[in-house]
């Protein structure tokens, strides 16, 4: 029988995470989806049967739960508009800080207490090419080092873009 070392199944469950999520963001680095096959456009146009859990007509602005959360709480927030991604010019501080407070809002209407993580992507590490803010809220259960969620939400972390860099809030 192979006997394998704590820090041998840590270093495999890296291996494997990275395997994995450079995987499921493959087929977007090749193949950007273009916007008549957008799953979020489906969404904001009701052709997906997708629950919104927030819409704004004036803003165009829907949320909506993550299929594959990362965190016990994990909402994706997202314009109707199909704009690329962060760095796309559409894509103005104002719809980034809109984007934001949605998400606080939501967290702060459930009163959930645990740990906030907002972020954007760093092309081209997204699964879907339509400007989404993931609004997670986790607790110690999704940041055991023991767990291979740990390393996927370090490697998201990681593959965002610091969004006081591009929209400072200024007070
Ligand atoms: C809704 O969005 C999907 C995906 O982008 C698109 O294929 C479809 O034509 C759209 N439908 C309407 C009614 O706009
Ligand atoms: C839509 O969003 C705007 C900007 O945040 C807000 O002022 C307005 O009250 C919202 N409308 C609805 C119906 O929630
Ligand atoms: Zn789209
Ligand atoms: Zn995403």
């Amino acid at each position: 029988m192979v006997k394998i070392t704590l820090s041998q199944a840590i270093l495999i469950s890296i291996w494997v995470c990275i395997f994995s999520f450079v995987c499921s963001v493959g087929s977007d680095v090749f193949d950007h989806a273009p916007q008549d096959l957008c799953e979020f456009c489906a969404i904001s146009n009701r052709t997906s049967r997708t629950r919104l859990l927030y819409e704004n007509e004036t803003t165009n602005i829907i949320a909506f739960r993550s299929k594959d959360p990362d965190c016990k709480k994990h909402y994706l927030i997202t314009p109707h508009l199909h704009i690329k991604n962060y760095f796309s010019p559409e894509a103005t501080c104002d719809l980034i800080h809109e984007l934001q407070r949605v998400c606080h809002e939501m967290l702060d209407e459930e009163g959930i207490k645990y740990k906030r993580r907002i972020l954007f992507h760093i092309p081209p590490f997204y699964s879907v090419t339509h400007l989404h803010l993931h609004c997670m809220a986790c607790t110690n259960d999704d940041e055991s080092f023991l767990s291979s969620q740990y390393y996927i939400n370090k490697f998201m972390d990681f593959a965002s873009p610091d969004i006081e860099d591009k929209c400072p809030h200024t007070v």
